[in-house]
């Protein structure tokens, strides 16, 4: 079935090769022609669309960072008149202006075509019913997820966040196969089950397409493991398109492979931005292949990770995601990702995936708070046993001394959506 929904699946290396040339060629024309600040850094660098020969040339070509979106705020990286946009997403961004992206009715045709392919890898079927736990609005998780349901020929429950007993009612009563929501998400809703005497076993749930957010084996092990079914690493990005840029597959889980035929990655030093080899770690670049409305050329995710041979197919994988370059922590002088301290945690049975890192300074010296929550409330040599193998742990894995705190089971918030892992609460300096 594979080969009739998806040729691009059966490509071989030359033939993706070869049609990445012929697209990155188009795409890059595009943004030099209608782009006007990209052109701009084209020309201040003195490369143009005609020097790109081979696939290797575009390494002369400029980076986007997300500075230079939200310095175009709202439409100013737009490619297309604005009234050819059919739609808008934008990311709510920490601090500051939004970074917004548009859409032409071709590009929701793309991102819907990679979504409906991401799912399949991901192990949906047409004719499921899907679960949509992804936030519907601005954020691209609900409607990305929700358009490429419809497309492989599901029938899409548009469920959004919230309302935790009533997710599970419906995931029941409705009989989803598949559920689409942040990992963190999950954990929460398997209490739900848990809390309404409900196996989740009993339902026809088997498979959870998760991202959005960082996650580890570890989690993957714990969500598999209280939930009974198959948990996907599912990965994306609203400047890039949305989520659907890489997807795993349910036969292998060895990392999301990336749908090079519209999205071509390459991985550099984030800190020089020289270019990496496949195998090697840093930072995740993009060059949209396909877009209209918002070309992106060599997009700076900030997104940590490897490239790795194709598996299932001739696209490249990505490894899991250790972080963001820009939620590293430094600690004492030491850099620290919050996947390092999850992976830490969640091998420990006595503990839940739920965690919060809070970091304060008493003088010059930073101090790091892991606070935990165990499975069943902990008291005395058993609460003793678990913080002292925790603290052991971590020092052994960073060198840092930390607290351990742990919470009683409900005791660290639960988010529908992204969770917030880190409270750092240290002066800025
Ligand atoms: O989070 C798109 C998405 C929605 C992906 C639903 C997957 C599922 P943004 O809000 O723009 O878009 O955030 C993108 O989230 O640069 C990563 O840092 C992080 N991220 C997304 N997927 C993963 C993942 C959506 N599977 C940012 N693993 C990205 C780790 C992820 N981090």
């Amino acid at each position: 079935m594979a080969a009739a929904l998806f040729p691009e699946l059966g490509l071989s290396l030359d033939a993706l090769r070869s049609r990445q040339l012929t697209r990155l060629k188009a795409s890059l024309a595009h943004a030099y022609a209608h782009q006007k600040p990209y052109r701009a850094k084209c020309e201040a660098a003195g490369v143009h669309p005609d020097d790109l020969k081979s696939l290797e040339d575009m390494r002369r070509f400029p980076f986007t960072a997300k500075s230079d979106l939200r310095d175009a705020y709202p439409y100013g990286m737009f490619a297309i008149p604005r009234e050819k946009c059919v739609r808008v997403h934008a990311s709510s961004g920490t601090t500051g202006r939004p970074t917004v992206v548009g859409y032409s009715a071709k590009d929701i045709e793309t991102w819907a075509e990679v979504m409906a392919r991401s799912m399949y890898a991901a192990g949906a079927r047409p004719g499921d019913v899907i679960h949509n736990a992804y936030g519907y609005g601005l954020f691209t998780g609900g409607l990305g997820a929700h358009y490429g349901g419809e497309r492989l020929g599901c029938t899409v429950v548009p469920m959004s966040g919230g309302f935790g007993e009533r997710q599970v009612q419906l995931i029941r009563d409705f009989g989803a196969r598949v559920v689409l929501m942040t990992p963190s998400y999950m954990l929460a809703i398997a209490e739900e089950f848990e809390k309404a005497g409900i196996d989740p076993r009993s339902t026809a749930m088997r498979i959870g397409i998760f991202g959005a957010e960082p996650w580890t084996e570890g989690m993957r092990a714990e969500i598999e493991k209280r939930l009974g079914i198959d948990a996907v690493d599912i990965y994306g990005l609203s400047e890039v398109i949305g989520p659907g840029v890489a997807c795993e597959f349910v036969e292998t889980k060895d990392g999301p492979t990336v749908w090079e035929d519209h999205f071509y990655p390459e991985i550099v030093d984030p800190e020089t931005g020289a270019p990496v080899a496949d195998g090697q770690p840093g930072e995740l670049v993009f060059t949209s292949l396909t877009k209209e409305a918002m070309p992106v050329i060599r997009y700076r995710t900030r997104d940590l990770t490897t490239l790795m041979k194709g598996s299932a197919c001739a696209m490249r994988r990505m490894a899991k995601i250790t972080g963001r370059s820009d939620d590293m922590l430094i600690v004492r002088g030491v850099n620290l990702f919050p996947s390092q301290v999850e992976e830490q945690i969640l091998r420990d049975a006595a503990l839940t995936g739920h965690y919060v890192i809070e970091l304060t300074r008493t003088g010059a010296l930073d101090d790091l708070l892991v606070r935990v929550e165990a499975r069943e409330a902990l008291a005395g040599d058993a609460a003793a046993r678990c913080r002292d193998e925790l603290a052991r742990r971590l020092k052994g894995m960073c060198g840092l001394s930390a607290e351990i705190e742990i919470a009683a089971p409900g005791g660290v918030e639960r988010s529908m959506g992204k969770a917030r892992r880190v409270i750092d609460k240290r002066p800025k300096d």
